[in-house]
């Protein structure tokens, strides 16, 4: 079964008040977001693998690690999942960015895919889904079921904040995939809303409504 973390770092918690707060404009929710981000990244690319190679300094010869292996791929998933790309690539500028193009009906609740466009190789990546909303979990299961259809094997998914139900299907569905979050919220509203939640995230983030 996919395992579940909730990061209680500070710093991820100060800056998710802000985000959460309705009178954050949307200069400042994009930027609170891209740190977010790349605190969550720092985080979770801990267990990346390492190779060891020869580095001359200015003093002798050290042996000293790099990062091993095919490079990492972000794959936000469309709109709101874009804005955690650019602080995870300030971190790993090497990173890959495929894009998942999904909205969530209003009426059914239901992910419909309008976009998918990957980087190679898939297959031999780790890649992390990108959304900061994991609501009814439709649009995340659904992503991650279209990557794995075009062969991913090693899926995590990362969202800021979550609720218990979004969290129990992609559990169910993909027990595979360990989710990274900044919040657990404590559930949705009738209209699929997290509560407290943010509000609309893609709305917050490109100034639409
Ligand atoms: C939001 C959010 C997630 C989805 C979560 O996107 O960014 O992708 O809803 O809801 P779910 O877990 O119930 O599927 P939305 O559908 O509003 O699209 P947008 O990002 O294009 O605004
Ligand atoms: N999508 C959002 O942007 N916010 C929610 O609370 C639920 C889904």
């Amino acid at each position: 079964m996919g395992k579940v973390y909730v990061f209680d770092h500070p710093l991820i918690q100060h800056k998710l008040t802000y985000i959460r707060d309705k009178n954050t404009g949307t200069k400042e929710f994009r930027e609170l977001v891209d740190e977010v981000a790349g605190l969550m990244a720092f985080e979770i690319t801990r267990d990346l693998p390492l190779e060891e190679v020869e580095v001359e300094t200015p003093v002798t010869h050290a042996k000293s690690k790099v990062l091993a292996g095919k490079k990492l791929g972000l794959v936000p998933i469309l709109r709101a999942g874009l804005g955690m790309v650019d602080g995870i690539l300030k971190l790993i500028p090497a990173a890959k960015v495929g894009h998942v193009g999904l909205y969530r009906d209003p009426e059914t609740l239901k992910p419909v895919e309008y976009y998918v466009k990957l980087p190679s190789d898939i297959e031999e990546r780790e890649l992390i889904v990108l959304d900061p909303m994991l609501a009814t979990g439709g649009s995340a299961s659904e992503a991650i079921t279209s990557l794995k259809k075009r062969g991913a094997k090693n899926i995590k998914l990362m969202c800021m904040i979550a609720a218990p139900e979004g969290v129990e299907i992609v559990k169910e569905e993909h027990p595979d995939v360990d989710i990274y979050l900044a919040a657990l919220d404590e559930k949705l509203n009738e209209k699929g809303y997290i509560v407290p939640g943010l509000g609309d995230a893609g709305d917050r983030l490109f100034g639409t409504k």
